[in-house]
């Protein structure tokens, strides 16, 4: 499907939507794994919204579609079940927990490191799901395993 018309321009095409699967099927799953133009990704469904991001966690390539979701700071986060790291589902931010040392009594805060993880576009069309991959241009930690010799897991999903 060309939603954008990128089917005519080779340089954009790999920004062109993919359809990745049945919206009732990701309803009862809550996930599903694809790969859209070379780049795998995971799409998640929580809690009446999609996301998709990189598959492969931003620390050391993690499977993250095997991951947890928990809020943290109120904010729905994937858990790499690989080292714990805590992403946002709607940003890609790193979270982690800080303390002022020169305040014993602070009780830790969560921070964000800042998008860490790709996160792409879903689009739900008619009852179909499509992915549309990031443009945006600057460099992205996860953009290491969507890439080059690490790209591309085999989902056990
Ligand atoms: Fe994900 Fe380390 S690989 S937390």
């Amino acid at each position: 499907m060309d939603l954008d018309g990128s089917e005519q321009d080779p340089e954009m095409k790999e920004y062109s939507s993919v359809y990745v699967g049945r919206e009732e099927d990701i309803k009862k799953s809550e996930r599903m794994t694809a790969v859209v133009h070379d780049r795998e990704v995971v799409i998640f469904y929580h809690k009446g919204e999609y996301h998709a991001m990189d598959i492969r966690c931003y620390h050391s390539g993690g499977p993250l579609h095997l991951g947890d979701i928990e809020d943290f700071d109120g904010r729905p986060c994937i858990v790499c079940p690989w080292h714990k790291y805590k992403i946002t589902l709607a940003t890609g931010e790193g979270l982690y927990q800080s303390i002022n040392p020169r305040d014993p009594s602070a009780k830790p805060k969560w921070c964000s490191k800042g998008v860490k993880q790709r996160i792409h576009t879903v689009t739900v069309d008619n009852g179909n799901i499509y992915v549309t991959l990031s443009n945006e241009s600057f460099k992205c930690d996860s953009d290491f395993y969507a890439t080059g010799d690490f790209k591309v897991i085999r989902s056990s999903f």
